[in-house]
């Protein structure tokens, strides 16, 4: 069955790393006849969570804040898959990937009960660092998010060994397992 699938960007490099991962896991979800959108969020005009809680009232406009996330909330909220793609900043996601994040709250407040809607989701991550070491602190971080949301982890690619934009391609079996993550779903 053909799935909806929003990509969230977190990358400010157009040329590197998670863009590269993204554009290979693309053609294998594309491939196996999966809808995708992506958002390059670095090219958006998101601004950070107010932790007001005071959105939820208008479902087609969830958030009080009235920006770009305007273009993101219908597909997210359509959405059967959710990709995060980031680089790894600080043993974390970037900060892009995280305000935009931190705004899909504003769907969960339509919700009495704050529910989240229910996804599958994967994760891409470029790295300098190659070693489970450098990626634990992220592991424990988006296996605690999901376990709290209700999601479905569905696959992740830790690209590690890429510090320069576009080394990545110089590594054909990083690339490879992002399209095989992509054509499996
Ligand atoms: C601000 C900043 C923080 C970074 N922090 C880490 C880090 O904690 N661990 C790591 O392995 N690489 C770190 N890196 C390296 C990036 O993750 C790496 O260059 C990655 O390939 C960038 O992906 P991109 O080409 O998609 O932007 C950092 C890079 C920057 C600019």
């Amino acid at each position: 069955m053909s799935k909806k699938i929003i990509i969230l960007n977190g990358s400010p490099r157009s040329n590197g790393n998670t863009s590269a991962l993204i554009e290979q896991f693309t053609k294998g979800a594309e491939q196996n006849g999966h809808q995708v959108i992506r958002f390059d969020l670095q090219k958006m005009n998101i601004h950070p969570c107010l932790g007001c809680c005071k959105g939820g009232k208008d479902p087609a406009s969830p958030c009080v804040q009235k920006d770009d996330m305007l273009k993101i909330y219908p597909h997210y909220v359509e959405a059967d898959l959710v990709v995060l793609a980031s680089p790894m900043y600080y043993w974390s996601i970037s900060g892009q990937l995280k305000t935009a994040f931190d705004r899909l709250f504003a769907v969960a407040e339509c919700n009495p009960s704050y529910a989240n809607p229910v996804k599958d989701c994967v994760l891409l991550m470029a790295a300098e660092g190659d070693s489970e070491e450098n990626f634990e602190p992220v592991a424990h971080f988006y296996h605690a998010l999901l376990n709290n949301l209700g999601w479905k982890d569905r696959g992740i690619i830790y690209a590690g060994g890429n510090m320069d934009a576009g080394s990545i391609l110089q590594k054909p079996e990083q690339l490879k397992a992002a399209f095989d993550l992509g054509a499996s779903l």
